[in-house]
């Protein structure tokens, strides 16, 4: 039953998908992403227009992975010599201390059922393994396995994992094959999927990385049962982004399913992550690689300039702001600057306040930032996205609709000292009132 199963699920599309509809006279483009759903899981296709791959969220991932990149191999013709999936099949999980003790032993059984050559390293859990070190550490350790191009490095974890991987597989002697089993929410709505990958350097995060797509991204969503409490709420808050950002039902759903998401229903989050993947993937499309200027890419950012700046004020902290938080916090914040400068209305701010809430993302204490206003603010300018010194926000009017919008630097002061009252006089506080950012008292 379940071999079957797997055997249809990791067909490639061209032989299970339904045939398309002949359009009769305008050309038809292909859709970014397909779905399909099995009893036992979904699979969604996805086209980037530069790289092309399924996701597959169904039990027994890494058969289902083996199966699949042998139905690439045996379609080595002209146009997939690229690929050079040859044997022997072989494939390097890459772990962190927590996921390899979880489910090493059980993915490399899978991949050995079907097959499959396979060796494991570890490398410590947490952003302490996204750095240039490590990266040269694997490569070392990549060498002495003997891996080549042909061999494919699979990220076993979450985002950390996903980024480091692709990363080594990007310059892993020019480029290895990479896939991810992707095991947490941030993981599986956001990380995986559009061939981001990234390391740390001491000034900043995600400052070395390249593009580099997986042949797949696969997972048991039944993985997310074991994750912890803050890194699961973390990951809501990168859907709650995705979900305002696509607007319209998306926004309703999930206000909808606040209770059954913090339940973790297998049900509800399978539908959660197909829906952010599919969103994700349709902006990812329209500029894979960042080339326009400036890109529709950038709006993935909702709440991340003040996310980072909350990340990099706090890490030295005992317990430093984690990022699903910070960025739920960014959201709120650049809600209120809304109000100001993209005539958002106040019950926007109160209907994100509300879902923010609900999934259990409450506002943050502004005393965890500290007293340097003026260190704070420095910080916004060191961030990546600026272009030409000037300070960029994602800003909604609502749902749906983001904008990118330069914010001025005494406009940026006025929202910071209304959010750390510490830094507020009387007259700041009256101008920000006045420019309708009321509910920032909710902070
Ligand atoms: N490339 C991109 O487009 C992109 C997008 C968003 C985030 N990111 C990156 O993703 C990273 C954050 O990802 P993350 O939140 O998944 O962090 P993570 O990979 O560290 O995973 C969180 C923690 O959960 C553990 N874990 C993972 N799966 C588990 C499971 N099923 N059960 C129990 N424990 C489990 C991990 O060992 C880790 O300790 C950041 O570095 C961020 O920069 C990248």
């Amino acid at each position: 039953m379940q071999d079957s199963s797997l055997k249809d699920a990791a067909t490639p599309m061209s032989e299970s998908a339904p045939a398309a509809p002949v359009a009769a006279a305008a050309p038809m483009l292909a859709p970014v992403v397909i779905r399909q759903d099995f009893t036992d899981g979904l699979r969604l296709d996805l086209n980037l227009g530069v790289a092309a791959y399924p996701v597959f969220l169904m039990e027994k991932p890494a058969q289902l992975l083996a199966r699949y990149m042998e139905t690439l191999i045996g379609q080595q013709t002209a146009e997939r010599q690229s690929l050079r999936l040859n044997d022997p099949k072989r494939v390097i999980l890459l772990c962190d201390e927590n996921t390899a003790e979880l489910f090493g032993i059980d993915i490399e059984t899978q991949f050995i059922t079907a097959g499959w050559e396979v060796d494991a390293l570890t490398v410590p859990a947490g952003e302490q393994a996204k750095t240039l070190a490590v990266v040269e550490q694997l490569c070392e350790a990549l060498a002495a396995l003997g891996a080549n191009r042909n061999t494919v490095l699979c990220s076993l974890g979450g985002g950390i994992m996903s980024d480091l991987a692709g990363f080594v597989a990007g310059i892993f002697k020019r480029g290895m094959h990479l896939a991810h089993i992707s095991t947490s929410l941030v993981g599986l709505v956001d990380a995986a999927v559009g061939g981001k990958t990234a390391v740390n350097l001491p000034t900043g995060k995600n400052q070395i990385g390249l593009y580099k797509h997986p042949l797949a991204i696969v997972s048991d969503p039944s993985y997310l049962q074991q994750l912890p409490e803050e890194d699961y709420v973390c990951g809501l808050a990168e859907a709650a982004k995705t979900a305002l950002l696509a607007g319209g039902e998306f926004t309703a759903w999930i206000e909808d399913n606040t209770e059954p998401l913090l339940q973790r229903d297998p049900v509800v989050l399978r539908e959660l992550i197909a829906r952010c993947i599919s969103f994700k993937a349709s902006i990812v499309a329209t500029d894979p690689h960042e080339d326009n200027v400036p890109s529709a890419r950038l709006s993935l950012n909702y709440g991340h300039t003040l996310g980072h700046v909350i990340e990099t004020v706090t890490a030295q902290q005992e317990v430093p702001v984690p990022h699903g938080i910070a960025v739920a916090q960014g959201m709120r914040f650049e809600a209120r600057m809304a109000m100001q400068l993209v005539e958002a209305e106040a019950d926007f701010v109160l209907r994100q306040d509300a879902l923010l809430d609900a999934l259990n993302l409450p506002a943050l204490d502004p005393v965890t930032m500290g007293d340097d206003f003026d260190h704070i603010v420095d910080i916004f300018y060191r961030d990546k996205k600026i272009d030409n010194s000037e300070l960029r926000f994602i800003l909604m009017a609502t749902p749906g609709h983001p904008e990118i919008v330069t914010v001025p630097r005494e406009i940026l002061c006025d929202h910071l000292r209304a959010w750390l009252p510490e830094h507020s006089d009387s007259a700041n506080k009256e101008e920000v009132a006045v420019n309708g950012a009321e509910g920032q008292d909710a902070q």
